[in-house]
């Protein structure tokens, strides 16, 4: 019922014109999966390029991030509208933004809610880091960012959420998490919180990708997991044949 989903995350790599020359490669390797929907998240300076590149196409766009007022003076930042203009997907909350730029719960949240009203669609990031792995906290932290990180929202507009479950261990390390670990983190805590926030229906059908060291070889181990959709991919999802065999795994 929930379509898989992957969707690949660049982080700062690739000028504009790196990005066109690797969607060129990427597009008759990608496009033939339709069972599986299919997402590029470049830095913003690309996005421009790569929508003229995918227009027609089934591959869609997001960004990385995004700040959460509509304009004004907010010197360096990108607004919802503005990432509406090429995308219809964004990143909110990655560990990277939370470790090295301080956002809270409280700005993923606000972010999450100006993403709704711009529709689109929130890929919204959690995952514990190694110290609370190590002391069994994955449960408490993953509850936490999901209660805070979507705070007062209206379950009729959830349709289009997407959390990936991402450990922040498992990032960039090479050491993903197994299969069985990631989707009992998102049986037993992700999808109950979901529920008792916004109930069964929103529980049942919110795409849980699972990321961290996703590769062509690990892929599969992730997508045969019962609650796990999909990935959102960082290091591998600029990597030829690397991606393509990832998405080929998501093929159900
Ligand atoms: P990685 O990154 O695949 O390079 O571990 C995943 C992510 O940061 O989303």
């Amino acid at each position: 019922m929930r379509k898989p989903l992957i969707a690949g995350n660049w982080k700062m790599n690739k000028t504009s014109e790196q990005a066109r020359s690797l969607v060129r490669e990427l597009l008759p390797l990608i496009s033939p999966y339709k069972s599986v929907e299919i997402v590029l998240c470049p830095p913003f300076t690309s996005l421009m390029a790569l929508s003229a590149l995918v227009a027609g196409t089934s591959i869609g766009l997001g960004a990385q991030d995004m700040y959460w007022e509509p304009s004004g003076a907010f010197t360096g930042e990108i607004a919802p509208g503005m990432v509406k203009e090429f995308c219809n997907f964004v990143i909110l909350g990655h560990s990277e933004r939370r470790s090295y730029f301080g956002e809270t719960d409280v700005i993923v949240n606000k972010k999450v809610k100006s993403a709704f009203a711009e529709v689109l669609s929130p890929i919204v990031c959690i995952g514990e880091t190694l110290a609370e792995y190590e002391s069994g906290k994955t449960a408490e932290v993953v509850t936490r960012q999901i209660r805070e990180g979507l705070k007062e929202l209206d379950p009729a507009k959830l349709q289009t959420l997407i959390i990936a479950y991402e450990p922040v261990w498992a990032i960039g390390t090479g050491k993903a998490s197994s299969g069985e670990g990631a989707n009992k983190v998102v049986k037993d805590y992700i999808r109950p919180t979901l529920k008792a926030l916004f109930g069964d229906s929103v529980a049942e059908s919110t795409r849980v990708l699972y990321g961290g060291s996703v590769s062509a070889s690990n892929a599969a181990e992730f997508f045969t997991q019962s609650e796990i959709d999909g990935a959102l991919v960082g290091g591998a999802s600029i990597k030829l044949p690397d991606f393509p065999q990832i998405v080929r795994a998501a093929v159900k």
